[in-house]
């Protein structure tokens, strides 16, 4: 089939790369000109684990093609997908859907012979009536069906969430439509990947649900590691033993320093923002949002207590900056205000991210960016990490404590064990964790 993507951020250009690695020709389309042509040139916008050799091998068969121009990329496309932002909108927090439109508006000009035009972005139920309000406006004679397919990928693990996801959602009332979504994630019928066909609306919905349910669970238990270190339990132990039930299974229950990046924090604002527009309000996460925002912020109070409830002319050292680890995104990360209120109350920070440095560049000011971990530890009173990069995981410990001045170690991804840093020698705080009853003898194995 012949796919055209509109927007080639994160989502465009992992779908693109993908369905063209099915076997489908897809053309990538973006206005950022310097984007496509660093693509042309192999390079790639964002940090994405195998993503430049998906992206070589696919252009190399001539299968994925990047481009500006959306003329030719539209003109002959079976379906042309909307990947394009939809950011919180200023004030209120529902999406901004202009780039949405702006998109369909383009489409509709360009369009020939039936085509299914799929929003792939994430859209407040009853865009896709809107879009194709629009389409039909601007062209009434057209024959085209507007779908809904949201995407559920993670970055970090994109592509493997792209090719084998949990599911496919898509959203039509269209017999046509359906036909040409079915051809298109074939290659995943034969994985045996639940394809679920909904209404648009549903769809539309499906999307917001979850990521709202996910920020709901992480929120939870982010709750629970701060009641476990008032009651001396163990959040890891807690997670555990509650993950085990099937009915709540074991993912998204690793308790640290709030929510962040690109979708979580704007989706749960844009689902309330539906909700009650409606008349329905959501309350559980309407808390959500104020708890993770509130959390965010207390991060660094739990820091400067490491430290003594005082860092004036104190230098910490930051390991990790993106929202998650293996990705470059600073969008709603926790170090956005960990970082700032630490240098208000009088630190210096330097900081070392293995990706992110570059973007985090952009959005904080007067931090000093090291070369490693060690270098970023060197002479600091504090060691922070913020981030769970696997770089982390297994640092010569032996050789930060002789770099550093001072002995506070924060892990807010509880990431090395309480126990074993009192061992080295470390004043070590983590989130629901308190040290004293981590080292009672009988404490669960984790394996
Ligand atoms: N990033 C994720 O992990 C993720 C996961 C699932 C869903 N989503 C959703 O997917 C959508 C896209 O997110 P993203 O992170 O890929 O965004 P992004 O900001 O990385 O990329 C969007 C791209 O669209 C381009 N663009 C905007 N208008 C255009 C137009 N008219 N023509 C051509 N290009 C245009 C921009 O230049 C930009 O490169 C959002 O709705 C997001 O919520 C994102």
């Amino acid at each position: 089939m012949r796919v055209a993507i509109i927007g080639t951020g994160y989502v465009g250009l992992v779908s693109g790369a993908c369905f063209a690695d099915f076997g489908h020709t897809v053309t990538c389309v973006d206005k950022d000109a310097v984007k496509i042509e660093k693509l042309k040139d192999g390079v790639m916008p964002i940090y994405e684990p195998g993503l430049d050799a998906l992206v070589a091998s696919n252009v190399k068969e001539e299968r994925l093609f990047f481009t500006t121009d959306a003329r030719e990329a539209i003109k002959d496309a079976d379906a042309v997908f909307i990947a394009v932002g939809t950011p919180s909108r200023r004030g209120d927090g529902h999406a901004d859907l202009s780039y949405v439109y702006g998109a369909a508006e383009e489409i509709a000009g360009l369009m020939d012979g039936f085509t299914v035009v799929v929003t792939k972005s994430t859209v407040p139920v009853g865009t896709g009536d809107e879009v194709e309000e629009i389409i039909r406006k601007a062209r009434p004679e057209a024959e085209f069906a507007v779908v809904s397919n949201p995407e559920f990928l993670r970055e970090g693990a994109a592509i493997k969430d792209f090719k084998i996801p949990d599911r496919v959602v898509v959203g039509t009332e269209d017999a046509r439509a359906r036909e040409v979504m079915k051809e298109l994630y074939r290659p995943l019928f034969l994985n045996e990947t639940p394809i679920l066909f909904t209404s648009r609306r549903t769809s539309e919905l499906i999307k917001y649900a979850a990521n709202a349910f996910l920020a709901v669970k992480i929120t939870f238990i982010n709750e629970m590691a701060d009641l476990c270190e008032k009651v001396g339990a163990n959040v890891q132990e807690v997670s555990r033993g509650i993950g085990l039930d099937g009915r709540i299974g074991a993912k998204f229950l690793n308790a640290g320093p709030g929510y962040g990046g690109s979708c979580f924090p704007k989706d749960t604002l844009a689902l309330t923002k539906t909700a009650n527009d409606y008349g329905s309000p959501v309350r559980i996460v309407d808390t959500v949002i104020d708890v993770n925002a509130a959390r965010k912020k207390a991060m660094a109070d739990k820091v400067i207590a490491a430290m003594g409830g005082d860092v004036t002319g104190k230098t910490i050292g930051v390991l990790g900056l993106a929202f998650k680890q293996n990705t470059d995104d600073m969008r709603d990360a926790p170090s956005l205000d960990i970082l700032p209120a630490l240098q208000a109350a009088g630190a210096r920070v330097v900081a070392y991210d293995p990706e992110a440095m570059k973007e985090a560049a952009h959005l904080l000011k007067n931090i000093e960016f090291a070369g490693s971990a060690y270098a970023a530890v060197d002479g600091a009173d504090a060691m922070v990490i913020i981030t769970e990069w696997d770089q982390f995981r297994a640092l010569d410990m032996g050789r930060i404590k002789t770099a550093m001045k001072g002995n506070v170690v924060v892990d807010l991804r509880n990431i090395y064990s309480p126990e074993d840093m009192a061992k080295r020698g470390f004043a070590y705080t983590s989130i629901g964790r308190p040290e004293e009853f981590s080292r009672q003898p009988g404490n669960m194995e984790l394996t």
